[in-house]
Parts: C-alpha cells; sequence; structure tokens
C-alpha cells in the first residue's frame, strides 16, 4: 500500500521581503523572497510628503544610516541613505516592479495619510491595463483600522486585512462588516477561539511573525491560513502553498 504524504497547507507570506536574509524592506529582501519562490510578500509603506516609501519605522536610526523622523526630510535625502548593505529606501513604484506581478503583495499602510495615496497608486499605476498586476494578488493591511476604512470608502473591491497587536471585543466583526478578507493576529494572540469565530465570518488569519518550527507547527494545528515569516524557506519546505 502506498503512504500518500500530503502537506498541509500554511500561506508562506516573506515579512518585510524576507528579512531574515536581507535588510527588510529593501530591494534585496523582495528579490531574496523571490527566490526562495515565497508567493506573498509583506511590505510597509509610508507617505512622505506624497511620496510612497518602503520603510518599517517612522524615524530612521534603526534602518538606515539617516537620523530623525521620515518627514523632516526630502526625497533627495532619504533616498541618499544606506538602508543596509548599500541598498536605497525603495520607493513602492520600484518593489511593484521588482515583483511585476510574480508574487502577491500586502501593503501595510504605516503612518498617517497613506490610504488615499496607496489606492491612488493602485487604481493607477497598477490598473490591468497599464500593468501585469491583478487585484486578487494585492491585500492592504494595517493596524489603523479607520485607514482600512477609508481605502474601503475609496475602494469597493479591495483585499484588506485588519491587522492587531492586541484582541480588541469584535475584531473579527469590525473586519467582516468592513467586507475585509483577513485578520492579521500577533503570534502571541492566536488561541482556537480566535480562529474559529474567524473562519465563522468567512476571514482569513494570518499570524505575524512567526519563525520557529514549533510555532509554525503550533500555528498549523490550529487551523491559521498563513504566517509572516522573516524565513521563507521554513515555511515553504514544510507546507503547501494555496493557488493564489
Ligand atoms: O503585517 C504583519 C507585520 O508586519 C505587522 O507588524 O510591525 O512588522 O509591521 P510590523
Ligand atoms: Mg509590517
Amino acid at each position: 500500500m502506498t503512504k500518500l504524504n500530503h502537506k498541509p497547507t500554511l500561506l508562506c507570506i516573506g515579512h518585510r521581503g524576507a528579512m531574515g536574509h536581507a535588510p527588510e524592506n529593501t530591494i534585496a529582501s523582495i528579490r531574496q523572497a523571490l527566490e526562495l519562490g515565497t508567493p506573498c510578500i509583506e511590505i510597509d509603506v509610508y507617505s512622505v510628503n506624497g511620496d510612497l516609501l518602503v520603510i518599517h519605522d517612522e524615524r530612521l536610526e534603526r534602518t538606515t544610516n539617516g537620523k530623525g523622523r521620515l518627514w523632516e526630510h526630502d526625497f533627495g535625502y532619504l533616498r541618499s541613505l544606506d538602508a543596509g548593505r548599500g541598498e536605497q529606501i525603495p520607493t513602492l513604484a520600484e518593489v511593484c516592479g521588482e515583483i511585476d506581478g510574480k508574487a502577491c503583495l500586502n501593503i501595510e499602510l504605516k503612518g498617517t495619510k497613506v490610504a488615499a495615496d496607496v489606492v491612488y497608486f493602485i487604481q493607477t499605476m497598477l490598473h490591468p491595463e497599464v500593468s501585469c498586476w491583478r487585484r486578487e494578488q494585492l491585500l492592504i493591511s494595517s493596524f489603523d483600522h479607520r485607514a482600512l476604512q477609508q481605502v474601503r470608502k475609496l475602494d469597493s473591491s479591495l483585499n484588506i486585512a485588519a491587522l492587531g497587536y492586541s484582541i480588541p471585543v469584535d475584531q473579527a466583526r469590525f473586519a467582516q462588516d468592513l467586507g475585509a478578507m483577513a485578520v492579521n493576529p500577533a503570534l502571541e494572540l492566536v488561541d482556537l477561539a480566535y480562529v474559529e469565530d474567524a473562519h465563522a465570518r468567512d476571514l482569513k488569519v494570518y499570524v505575524y511573525t512567526v519563525n520557529e518550527p514549533e510555532d509554525l507547527q503550533a500555528m498549523a494545528a490550529l487551523g491559521v491560513d498563513g504566517v509572516f515569516t522573516n524565513y521563507p524557506e521554513r515555511v515553504l519546505e514544510h507546507y503547501a502553498q494555496p493557488d493564489m
């Protein structure tokens, strides 16, 4: 008798590209994620005086050789900085050009005034008539749920996910009412009740940030749909990937 050995399914989302291998949120990190075969890539995006820049912190010190807050500087200065191993802070357009529809893209909205700028960018630069991107390949998320409401108001069909680092009462109901596709909780907060509540509302559960094998196993056992990870190969080795 042949023994079938099906891998369980768990979507692999590269966190800030593949930040376990390359400087986070850089083109090098995106390339690394693509080379590993990561089907979905997450990045953090700020609108800095109208320019969409891919960076996690509002301050420059942790990830670049710059100083101060993003919006204290002009585009030229920000682009002159070293974001690690000689990489620039990329623009959202550069990241989209690099991925070029070869993976799904999760744009996490950071800071203020970013929602409208990102929706405009998607509606113009990533419109199927001028690019290879399909709408289903895009996911917009944020800890700022008012920003998500703004996205939904501006665009009725974009995929949205509500991020959380705590579990507010009715988070899943809020996401359901917004027409979101997912709730994205912190690893420490996920339990079976959370997953069951989300699934009962037809929401996916994508958990951040899951790097250790035992945590991957625990999340898979709870039936979550995907994980954000700094090491995509650890997920891809053991878990099948859904059709996207
Ligand atoms: O989107 C998942 C994760 O990136 C959220 O937290 O702080 O890494 O942006 P953070
Ligand atoms: Mg993020």
